[in-house]
């Protein structure tokens, strides 16, 4: 594991010289030019990079991360990227990614006083609210963060079907499709929610903008 910036900066000529080696090319033509088919949403945890789990190449996925893969509305940074995504790159397809053992989800479900973090967690309390009743009833705890996790990762999902850019997409044709998904840092392997959204009818009347 990478510990210092030396680390980093000789792990950095290594995989060049690696890369390389199995494609001469490689650089050439990335330096041409991007054109991802995927956003990724995900969280910051260092244990979660999107390229690596996916083993997709560099140029394969557009990259937002925060902590606990937020999509909050006020956000203009992650509003940026996804706009720039849909509306320039036209990714098809939207990724949030969430994962098991989230220390912002657990954070947010305790009663702990994290300073300015607090601000952030509470869009995720605002997601145990919403779902009170039933992560309330489950007794196990560590059953009950699992939960909380995949509800919070369903509700970003929904909270991308709301913005508006979003919706003026689908108004004229398929994409993007939005996914939920769940990774597990025990095994490495990724839960996928079996969401596959690509229009505003399953949300509430009044998130559905006119077209
Ligand atoms: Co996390």
């Amino acid at each position: 594991m990478a510990e210092t910036i030396k680390d980093l900066i000789s792990g950095n000529e290594e995989w060049v010289q690696n890369t390389l080696k199995t494609d001469p090319h490689f650089f050439d033509e990335l330096s041409k030019g991007q054109s991802p088919q995927f956003l990724w949403i995900g969280c910051s945890d260092s244990r979660v990079p999107a390229t690596q789990i996916t083993n997709a190449a560099p140029g394969s996925i557009f990259v937002q991360r925060n902590i606990a893969n937020m999509v909050v509305h006020t956000d203009s940074n992650l509003l940026s990227v996804v706009h720039y995504a849909v509306k320039v790159l036209k990714v098809k397809h939207i990724i949030v990614c969430g994962h098991y053992g989230c220390g912002g989800v657990k954070a947010a479900m305790g009663n702990g006083d994290y300073g300015f973090l607090n601000n952030w967690l509470m869009h995720i309390k605002d997601v145990y609210r919403l779902h009170e009743e039933e992560l309330n009833g489950i007794a196990d705890e560590s059953q009950r963060f699992d939960r909380f996790v995949e509800l919070n990762v369903m509700e970003q999902v929904h909270d991308l079907a709301k913005i508006s850019f979003i919706q003026e997409e689908w108004a004229e044709g398929e994409f993007p499709y939005l996914h939920g998904w769940v990774y597990s840092l025990k095994d490495g392997l990724i839960r996928d929610q079996k969401v596959s959204i690509n229009s505003n009818e399953g949300l509430r009347g009044v998130y559905q903008f006119e077209k």
